[in-house]
């Protein structure tokens, strides 16, 4: 029976790949107002703005490629019953080989109605040759197409499963997120007593959880080799 690995990841992830963090120097956040592009209060003030600055998130995404952070990440699937919970909305985990991911808020290359937004009948793939969206499209029940994106003050339907699946893990793993954003910064404290608690992040992060967390401080790729030399040695048996 393999042991069940959980990871947590966040923007830190995709830095290798190119991708901006949204509060390291440079961070997105610091060129665009969060809440005119990224929350649904933004969406109903300027829907042409916020859909115009996810088709640049997406056409930047689609110019880059998964890091060695991604790849080693599923690669332990051979050894692991791996979930990988993220709270980036861009693909590299999946086009890495990771087959068990949680966007826990939203998908970047799907699209989704205005009125019911997880309805599942209205969440579409967006073809990464025609990746815009533009004011006038309309999702399968007639409202405007929006970005398949959990924006701040929504709610965010997959903390659930993402807690059943922390909660089961024998070991917990954060990487690159600096845990400012809830429900997801929360998901670390539902890790059971005997979980083994891994950080990678180049960075120190506070942390809310009282656990003893190994923290490897180096960005994702040079942490996920220390990681999976590790976990290694800890799985060989005595
Ligand atoms: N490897 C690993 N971690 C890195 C790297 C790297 N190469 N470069 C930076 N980091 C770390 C930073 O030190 C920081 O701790 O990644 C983290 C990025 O933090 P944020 O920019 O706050 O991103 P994140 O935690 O994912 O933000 C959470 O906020 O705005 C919302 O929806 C957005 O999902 C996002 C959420």
């Amino acid at each position: 029976m393999k042991k069940k690995l959980v990871f947590i990841t966040g923007a830190g992830m995709s830095a290798e790949s190119g991708i901006r963090t949204f509060r390291d120097s440079n961070g997105l956040w610091e060129e665009y107002p969060v809440m005119k592009v990224a929350s649904i209060q933004g969406y109903h003030e300027d829907p042409e703005l916020v859909i115009r600055f996810y088709n640049d998130r997406r056409r930047q995404l689609l110019e880059c490629e998964p890091n060695e952070g991604h790849r080693l990440v599923a690669a332990l699937e051979n050894d692991y019953d791996v979930t990988v919970v993220t709270q980036n909305v861009d693909n590299l985990h999946e086009r890495a080989g990771s087959t068990n991911v949680i966007h826990l808020h939203g998908e970047l290359m799907k699209a989704t109605s205005s009125d019911n937004p997880n309805d599942p009948n209205c969440i579409v793939e967006i073809p990464s040759d025609n990746p815009g969206i533009h004011i006038g499209d309309k999702a399968n029940d007639g409202s405007q197409l929006r970005p398949f994106i959990v924006w701040f003050g929504e709610a965010v339907p997959k903390i659930e499963p993402a807690i059943i699946e922390v909660s089961q893990a024998d070991i917990v793993v954060i990487i690159g997120t600096s845990l400012n954003v809830y429900p997801a910064a929360g998901l670390i404290n539902y890790a059971n007593n005997d979980a083994k608690m891994y950080l990678i992040d180049p960075k120190p992060v506070k942390t809310s959880s009282l656990r003893d967390i190994h923290v490897i401080q180096k960005g994702a790729s040079e942490g996920m080799k220390e990681l999976t030399e590790l976990l290694k040695t800890s799985n060989t048996p005595q």
